[in-house]
C-alpha cells in the first residue's frame, strides 16, 4: 500500500458506517448498516433509537470493516471519525467508539466535519476502479443533503469559502416533507425520485426561490406551495384533503413529483453554474444525499459539459453517508496536522478562557 491506511467512522446521523481508506482516495472497506427500515414505521428519524441503533450495530460493522478489507488494527496508521454536525447521541457512539480504538491501538485520531466528507466523497476509488484525475482546483462544491445545503469554493485542500446556503430547509428536507405529503414512503428522496421517472406528463409547475444577488437559497416557500399543489390536485381528484384518507392516482403522484424534482433541480444547478462561472472553477464536485437524484445529475453534468468545467458526482451509494468520505476528508486533515485529544470528556471540550483581567 502506498499511503496511510485510515479507519473511518460516521455515525452522525442515521447509518452506522466503518470504511478503511487509503491514501483517502482507495476504499478498502466501506461497511454502511442503514436504519432506514428502523425509522420508516415513524416516517422520519427518532434521535434516542438512532443513537442505540449505533451501539448495537458499530462492532459488527467494524469486524466486516476489517474482515473485508484484510487487515486488522495494526495496519491501520489513523482513526479518523466524524465529529459534527449530526445528531448528539449518535455522534457520541461514534466519536467515544473511536477514541477508545484509537487509545488502545496507539492510533492517531484524526476529527473530521461531516460536511467536508461529502465533498471529500468526490475523491474516492472504489476498490478495482481505474485510477482518474483528482478534482482540479479552483472548484465550486455544491452539498446538499437532508441537513445541509450550500455553495463553498475550494482552491485547495481544506480551504474552504463559503458562498452561500439555504435560508432556511435543507433540499433533502423539502423532498423527504413533500414525498410524506404525497403519500411516498420514507425517505421521501429516493421515492420521489423514482415517482417523478414514471411521470409521462411534464405541466406541473412548482415555484423557484431565486434569491437573487446571492448564492443563498431557500426551501420553504417551496415546501409551502407543495402542500397547496397537492392539495389542489387532491379536491381537483374528488379526495379529502388528508393525505393519509385515500391515495392520488399514480400518474398524478407522478407528475407533482416531477414539478417538485424539477424545482429543486433547476435552482440548485443554475446557482451552482453561475458560482462556477464567477469564480473561474475549473471543476465542480457534488455530494450530500441529493446528490444521489439522477435528474439533478443529469442536468448539472449537461450544464458543466457545455462550459467545459469538470464534473465530479460520486455514485449514488458514495453522495449518502458513508464512512469512506471521512476517510478521504480524514487523510487530507491527517497529512495537514489535525488531530484530536483522548480526553474523557464525552464531547470535545473547549479550553478554558483566559481570565478576564480586573
Ligand atoms: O447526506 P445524507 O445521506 O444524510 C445527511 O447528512 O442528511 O442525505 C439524506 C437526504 C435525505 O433527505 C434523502 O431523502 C435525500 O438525501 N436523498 C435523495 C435521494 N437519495 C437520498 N434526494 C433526492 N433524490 C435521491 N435519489
Ligand atoms: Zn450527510
Amino acid at each position: 500500500m502506498s499511503g496511510p491506511l485510515l479507519l473511518a467512522i460516521e455515525s452522525s446521523c442515521d447509518e452506522t458506517s466503518i470504511a478503511i481508506v487509503e491514501d483517502g482516495r482507495r476504499i478498502h472497506a466501506n461497511i454502511v448498516a442503514s436504519q432506514i427500515a428502523l425509522h420508516g414505521p415513524t416516517g422520519g428519524i427518532v434521535p434516542e433509537v438512532a443513537a442505540r441503533a449505533h451501539l448495537r450495530w458499530i462492532v459488527p460493522v467494524l469486524d466486516e470493516a476489517l474482515a473485508t478489507a484484510g487487515v486488522t488494527m495494526a495496519d491501520v496508521d489513523g482513526v479518523a471519525v466524524t465529529y459534527g454536525p449530526g445528531l448528539a447521541g449518535s455522534l457520541l457512539v461514534g466519536v467515544n467508539f473511536a477514541k477508545t480504538i484509537a487509545w488502545v491501538h496507539g492510533k492517531p485520531l484524526i476529527p473530521v466535519n461531516h460536511l467536508e466528507g461529502h465533498v471529500y466523497a468526490g475523491w474516492l476509488l472504489d476498490p478495482g476502479e481505474a485510477e482518474r484525475e483528482e478534482p482540479p482546483f479552483p472548484l465550486i462544491a455544491l452539498v446538499v443533503s437532508g441537513g445541509h445545503t450550500f455553495l463553498v469554493e475550494m482552491r485547495d485542500h481544506l480551504d474552504y469559502r463559503y458562498l452561500g446556503g439555504t435560508i432556511d430547509d435543507a433540499a433533502g428536507e423539502a423532498f423527504d416533507k413533500v414525498g410524506r405529503l404525497l403519500g411516498l414512503g420514507y425517505p421521501g428522496g429516493p421515492e420521489i425520485s423514482r415517482a417523478a421517472d414514471r411521470a409521462t406528463a411534464h405541466n406541473r409547475v412548482f415555484p423557484r426561490a431565486w434569491m437573487p444577488g446571492t448564492y443563498d437559497l431557500s426551501f420553504s416557500g417551496l415546501k409551502t406551495a407543495a402542500r397547496r399543489i397537492i392539495a389542489q390536485a387532491r379536491a381537483d381528484a374528488g379526495l379529502p384533503a388528508d393525505e393519509r384518507e385515500g391515495d392520488l392516482p399514480e400518474a398524478a403522484v407522478a407528475e407533482l413529483a416531477w414539478g417538485f424534482q424539477d424545482s429543486v433541480t433547476d435552482v440548485l444547478t443554475r446557482k451552482t453554474i453561475h458560482a462556477a462561472e464567477a469564480v473561474g472553477a475549473r471543476g465542480i464536485v457534488l455530494g450530500g444525499g441529493v446528490a444521489a437524484n439522477g435528474a439533478l445529475r443529469r442536468r448539472i453534468s449537461g450544464e458543466a459539459e457545455a462550459r467545459g468545467i469538470a464534473m465530479v458526482i460520486p455514485r449514488p451509494g458514495l453522495c449518502t453517508d458513508n464512512g469512506a468520505m471521512i476517510g478521504a476528508a480524514g487523510a487530507r486533515r491527517m497529512a495537514a496536522g489535525l488531530r484530536a485529544g483522548l480526553d474523557l470528556d464525552a464531547r470535545p471540550s473547549l479550553p478554558l478562557a483566559r481570565p478576564v483581567a480586573k
